[in-house]
């Protein structure tokens, strides 16, 4: 494990490796089919990027078949056959469907995303999640989170959104040119930055709440020269990841880890998708140290965890532990404060 600690966390920022060029992965009017299968369309190697950067080269395939992402139905993960407009990009959720062949069942895109929850398409059947969960649903507290309540997150030590970006670029380094989820994206602030630096083939923002998908969706249209085409919003619990196995190259997942009402379900899920070489970067509240003399503190935070549904925060220890158990392999973090951001990395 590798460990750095700062009090001044800009003294560990790194530069950014490959600069904030932007660059076409696929131009829409050359995929001539409306028809299409997710399989197998995936990965990017940095190498393959470098050159799409320099040669403005486009990734598709003999079948006109573009470097995609996976999605995949969330009941039984088999890929999902796309059915609308050619191009999946942000603008072609409305009006198009995702269908499982397997479970014959179809995902409608709504205008903002596509509900790939397993509950999506009931009509009578709702279910709560864990407090916490709902708690994000609330559209005034999607509302509010880019607009204040994130950038309340610095007095914990977070370094804000620019410089975690510029941190968790050291360790995405071996994926760059890949794809990437931004699990539990909340408005979606990580998902927008990946996509706008041009360093991913293709960026998934998730989450549970619909309000937050909202929010996402509207404050992109605010943005001049957005790159919609590489670009999904998806709706979906972290406990069912609508992607196949071993077909995504980075997770990213902000501040979230505490949000989840299982960790370990979740970080299961993360493990299953990551193809081997795959890496997960995440960053949440970290509590050891001095706050592991509290006496009481495994029952106190064993109350708080079922009134709230969510684990609540964990140590450096339970992170790094965590991780392992879930099979992922070289842990890595760096900590400022209460704040921490870790890697691992699922084995090749
Ligand atoms: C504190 S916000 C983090 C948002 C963003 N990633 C960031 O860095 O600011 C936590 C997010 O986790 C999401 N979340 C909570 N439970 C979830 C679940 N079961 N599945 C997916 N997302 C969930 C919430 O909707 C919320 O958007």
């Amino acid at each position: 494990m590798t460990t750095v600690t700062s009090t001044n966390i800009s003294s560990v920022f790194l530069p950014n490796q490959l600069g904030n060029s932007r660059c076409c992965f696929f131009k829409p009017s050359s995929i001539p089919i409306v028809k299409r299968k997710f399989a197998a369309k995936i990965h990017a190697s940095s190498t393959t990027f470098i050159e799409a950067k320099t040669t403005e080269s486009i990734l598709v395939d003999k079948e006109g078949s573009v470097n995609k992402i996976i999605l995949a139905c969330p009941i039984c993960f088999e890929p999902v056959t796309w059915l609308g407009d050619p191009c999946l990009s942000l603008d072609s959720a409305a009006g198009s469907s995702l269908q499982c062949e397997t479970c014959k069942k179809t995902y409608s895109g709504v205008q903002s995303h596509f509900d790939l929850t397993a509950t999506s398409g009931a009509k009578d059947y709702g279910e709560s999640m864990a407090p916490v969960t709902e708690f994000f649903r609330i559209p005034f507290i999607s509302f509010l989170y880019e607009r204040g309540y994130r950038q309340n997150f610095i007095r914990g030590g977070f370094p804000g959104p620019e410089k975690e970006f510029e941190l968790m670029k050291d360790y995405l380094k071996p994926v760059l040119g890949g794809n990437i989820i931004d699990a539990s994206c909340g408005g979606g602030m990580f998902s927008r930055i990946f996509a706008k630096s041009g360093l991913f083939s293709h960026v998934v923002a998730l989450d549970y709440s619909e309000n937050m998908l909202q929010q996402c969706y509207e404050f992109v249209k605010q943005e001049e020269n957005f790159p919609k085409e590489n670009y999904t919003l998806v709706r979906a619990d972290i406990s069912r990841l609508p992607f196949a196995s071993s077909s995504v190259d980075a997770v990213h997942a902000g501040a979230a880890i505490h949000c989840w009402p299982s960790p370990s379900t979740a970080v299961a899920e993360i493990s299953r998708v990551m193809r081997p070489g795959g890496v997960f970067v995440g960053t949440t509240y970290i509590l050891d140290g001095p706050y592991n003399f509290i006496p009481f503190l495994r029952p106190l935070r064993q109350c708080m965890m079922q009134v709230s549904g969510c684990c609540a925060f964990l140590s450096e220890g339970e992170l790094e532990d965590l991780c392992r158990a879930c099979g992922l392999v070289g842990f890595t973090c760096i900590r400022n404060s209460n704040f921490v951001m870790f890697a691992a990395t699922k084995p090749n």
